[in-house]
């Protein structure tokens, strides 16, 4: 049997990691800049998350959710109090796009409404709530339709107050990404977020903040959407969550009522899963990563200037888009090849998209910094 093609692959073979580092089967060193798509957020093999996923796999690896797992009590009571939101509930899934279907499930169940407000250049991920409001008509086959949603621009608010006015009473929800990751790092406005959420309030229409990509820490606040005066009724979580464990989550506003049967899942929210899920938590606490990730990025930013052809940088923390003058699939090739540095591609052809480890060191910066110059100049 063959593997099924689903993305281009790039001529490297990878066998293990350590930190910021990775590793290919001749034992070439690479700097990891990408977490591959956004995952790792303490580090490879970070030898806490081991040791705690160790101990579990010896205790419970799976029982369904038909038990008590006191390890998702203990998971629940650690990200509210970390996160802000200890009055929230929280659902466990095992992906990003799991946790948007269920966060717009729950939307409409609540409401008992259909329609759907999503932007343009939004990525929720592929299963069939998720894909409609993702902006990409290229993912989304004629089995999900996206007839019931609504695309408006992107922080404009103009747009969102006209659409409210007219349909007010039909919406069921909006999702947004406080910063969209695949578009090509895009930071809503403060004012837009808060925007969304007055109307929402306003219409008994559900605000869900997609923080998959931005959230758990990367931004340099724990989600993005907290440099914002807003408190979603709905966040979903995954990516840097686990660390690399498969795991996702949904934060559920208390007016929300869970009724047994409404959702479900076998695998999400198994032991495993969060004990991969409570490590991540204790290393950001431990080693102040959130604190290192506004340092860090700061220091990307400042010695981000001057490079060459680099138009404009987009983000916060250390989720950036550099948006170069020229489409940057040379560059990029240059960074890995030449230079052995992952960074990610975007939708945009322009935009290099830049997420290390949230423990990453000045140190490793300049080895990206010092690549990033030669092959511009
Ligand atoms: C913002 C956002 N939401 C949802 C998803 C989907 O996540 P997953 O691939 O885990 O289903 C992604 C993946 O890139 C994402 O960036």
């Amino acid at each position: 049997m063959d593997l099924f093609k689903v993305y281009p692959l790039l001529d490297v073979e990878l066998e293990s990691g350590k930190g910021v580092f990775v590793f290919d089967k001749n034992g070439q060193k690479y700097l990891d800049f990408y977490g591959g798509h956004a995952v790792i957020s303490v580090g490879h093999a970070h030898p806490y998350y081991i040791k705690a996923l160790n101990e579990q796999l010896e205790k419970l690896v799976f029982y369904s959710n038909s038990v008590h797992l006191e390890i998702q009590q203990k998971l629940a009571q650690k990200l509210g109090q970390i996160s802000g939101y200890a009055n929230y509930n929280l659902f466990l899934i095992n992906s990003g796009a799991e946790a948007n279907e269920n966060a717009l499930k729950l939307a409409s169940f609540y409401n008992k409404r259909k329609k759907v407000i999503a932007f343009s250049g939004a990525f929720h991920g592929r299963t069939a709530a998720a894909v409609a409001v993702t902006d990409n008509p290229k993912i989304k086959p004629a089995i999900n339709p996206d007839d019931h949603v609504i695309f408006l621009p992107f922080n404009d608010n103009v747009a969102l107050e006209k659409t409210f006015k007219e349909q007010g009473n039909e919406i069921c929800a909006v999702i947004v990404e406080p910063i969209q990751g695949v578009n090509g790092i895009y930071e809503a406005s403060a004012s837009f977020l808060e925007k969304i959420q007055e109307l929402c309030h306003q219409n008994d229409a559900i605000f869900i903040a997609d923080e998959v990509q931005c959230g758990f820490a990367r931004s340099g606040k724990f989600f993005a959407h907290q440099f914002a005066n807003v408190q979603p009724d709905i966040i979903t979580i995954a990516k840097g969550m686990g660390n690399g464990f498969p795991v996702g989550g949904v934060l559920i506003n208390e007016k929300i009522q869970a009724v047994y049967g409404m959702l479900g899942t076998t695998f999400g929210g198994s032991p495993l899963a969060c004990a991969a899920t409570l490590a991540v938590l204790d290393i950001i606490e431990n080693e102040n990563l959130i604190e290192n990730t506004q340092k860090m990025g700061q220091y990307l930013l400042e010695n981000l200037k001057g490079i060459k052809g680099l138009k404009q940088i987009r983000g916060k923390g250390l989720i950036l888009g550099l948006e170069f003058e020229e489409p940057i699939k040379d560059l990029r090739n240059n960074l890995l090849f030449k230079h052995q540095i992952f960074t990610g591609n975007s939708n945009n052809p322009n935009t290099l998209r830049v997420l290390p480890s949230l423990a990453i060191q000045k140190e490793e910066i300049d080895l990206f910094l010092n690549a990033l110059k030669k092959e511009t100049n």
